[in-house]
Parts: C-alpha cells; structure tokens; sequence
C-alpha cells in the first residue's frame, strides 16, 4: 500500500481504499509544507490523463469518439515509450514539440483543393450561383479547414463566377499550426492534383515543386482559430462546409453540431458535409437533401 496518511492532521484519515484514495488527493490539493512531499500520490487513470489533457489541449477530449481517439492516444505513447500516464502527462506539458504532434495527432489535418472534385463542380454550377441570386454578398464559413484547400477551393470558385471582392469566406480550425500553414498558402503536388489544370496554372505560381496560391485568392479568405465544440458560431450565413471534421466526433457532439450549423444558417442557406458524414435526422434537424453530402436548409414556413 502506497498512501501515507500519518502526515495529515485533519479532517480524520479514512479507512476503506477508495476514501484513502480520496483522502491523498485531498491532502495533495490542500495541504502544503512540509507535510506535502510525504505524500505519494496514486498513478493516473487513462481517464484521469484524458482529462487533464483536455485542459492542456482547450479541446473536450470527452466529445472525441473514444476507440480512434484511444488508439491515437496510445500509438504516440508506444512510440515515444512512455511508461504510464503520468509520465505522458508530464512530457505534453514540457515539451512543446511533442506536445503539437500529439495535437496532430487528435486533429488529423489532411485536406486538398477540389476534395472529391464532383461537390465542387456542384458548388460553382449550382449552389453558389443560387445563392449569390438571392444574396449578392453572400458569407460562408469552412469549419475544419485545416491547410485551406477548401476555403481557398470556393474562392477560387467565386473568382470565376466573377463574385470574389462581394463575398466573406472565414475559415476556422481548432489547431493554430495548421492555419499558419494556411495563411502561407503553398502545397505540395499531392494537395493540389484534383484541381483542373487550367485552374491550377491560373491561380498558382510553380516553384521548386511546391504551389504557391495567388496573392489575390489568399487574401479573401480570413482565417480564425476556432473550436467546434467550444466556441460560439456565427451567424447569418449562406453556406457552411464541414468536411471530413465529424467523424472523430461523438455522436451527441455531432447532433450538437448540426443544430448550431442551422442556427447559423440563413434560410435557403447550404450545408455541405463530407461524404462519409450523411446527416441522420436531416428532417428533423430542418434541413432537406438535395444531393449527396449537400443539405438545404428549410424556410420557416416549410417547416
Ligand atoms: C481531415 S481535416 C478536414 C479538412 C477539410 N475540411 C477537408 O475536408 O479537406 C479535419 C480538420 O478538423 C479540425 N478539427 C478537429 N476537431 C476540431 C474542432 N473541435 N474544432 C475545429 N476544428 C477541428 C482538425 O484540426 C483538422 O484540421
């Protein structure tokens, strides 16, 4: 047995394990001096680590689904053989380095223009051109944005349609390393390969194997740190894309989610989503579908 009670003077030392339990991390919260350092303290749960983590991160690791949120967690704590919990705790909060790969690691950052290239030759065939009919300064929102192919893929887009200079494109992400990356603006071949040639001799400067985004698109799209589980959303919005960002998400988060992206939009307003993320309880929610990954959203009166 590793708990010394014999140092603590009140209230009266408990008996029974869990109290003895209880009654270390009561004299640890509580006490100082001298009667501290004779206290051993009892090792982290995974759950206990979690939560502490959570509060390193500012992301509600609670809200995660938990076997993908497991299996990374435990990935990185065989790689960097790390012993217990305890010990992984103490290397996120001393080393910054390892601490962003962990963050990666719960946040996968992978994206690339003209993700699944159908849904954006829908975007600029239909969606975007009914919506700029109905609002000529339309707002839209790519949350989970992460490199900002996407939020850079629709401005490219509204360039065309000749609607750039009328439109605000916020691009939000919880991971502020992953933005900085998107604010450069430069990417590998493999980010942007989907794209139409004539778009990406148009919009990008080729250099040493790396794309750099014009200057013109880049600086349309405003770029925000931003949690999905935390934060307040904004509002009076015409099209939302969520994409690929649900899926490590519990499903009390998801419904969540949903119901504040419809707070957020305006009537008439689009939701699209990725493809492996349809959205259950669309009519409830308030939306209709309108094509795979896209759902409208339902004026008052419909409803
Ligand atoms: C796979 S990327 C998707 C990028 C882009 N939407 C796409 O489909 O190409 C997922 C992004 O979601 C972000 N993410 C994860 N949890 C988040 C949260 N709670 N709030 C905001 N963004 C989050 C990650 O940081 C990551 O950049």
């Amino acid at each position: 047995m590793f708990v010394e009670t014999t140092i603590c003077r009140e209230p009266a030392a408990p008996v029974d394990t869990a109290a003895a339990y209880a009654w270390v991390y009561f004299c640890e919260e509580n006490l100082s001096g001298p009667g501290k350092a004779g206290i051993k303290k009892m090792p982290l749960s995974y759950q206990e680590f979690k939560e502490q983590a959570s509060l390193l991160c500012g992301i509600d690791l609670s809200l995660y689904k938990s076997q993908q949120l497991d299996r990374r967690i435990k990935s990185l704590m065989n790689l960097w053989q790390v012993k217990d919990y305890d010990e992984y705790l103490q290397v996120l909060k001393t080393d910054p380095q390892r601490f962003q790969i962990f963050l990666k690691k719960l946040t996968i950052n992978v994206s690339e223009f003209f993700r699944n290239p159908e849904c954006y030759f829908y975007l600029w065939e239909k969606v975007i051109p009914e919506l700029l009919q109905k609002n000529p300064n339309p707002k839209i929102w790519s949350a989970g944005c992460a490199t900002g192919a996407e939020p850079y893929s629709v401005a490219i887009i509204l360039k065309e349609l000749q609607a750039l200079y009328s439109a605000e494109i916020l691009a939000t992400d919880v991971d502020g390393q992953v933005l900085k990356r998107a604010r450069e603006g430069v990417y590998g071949l493999n980010e942007v390969k989907s794209l139409p040639q004539e778009l990406l001799e148009r919009y990008f400067r080729e250099e040493k194997g790396y794309y750099h985004l014009s200057p013109e698109i880049k600086k349309r799209v405003n770029f925000q740190r931003h949690n999905l589980l935390l934060d307040p959303f904004p509002t009076g919005l015409d099209l939302i894309l969520c994409r690929n960002v649900v899926i490590y998400f519990a499903e009390e988060a998801k419904s969540d989610l949903y119901q504040k992206f419809y707070g957020s939009l305006r009537d008439g307003g689009y939701l699209l989503v990725g493809g492996t993320e349809p959205l259950l309880g669309y009519k409830q929610l308030g939306f209709e579908t309108v094509r795979y990954s896209f759902y409208k959203k339902r004026t008052a009166g419909a409803l």
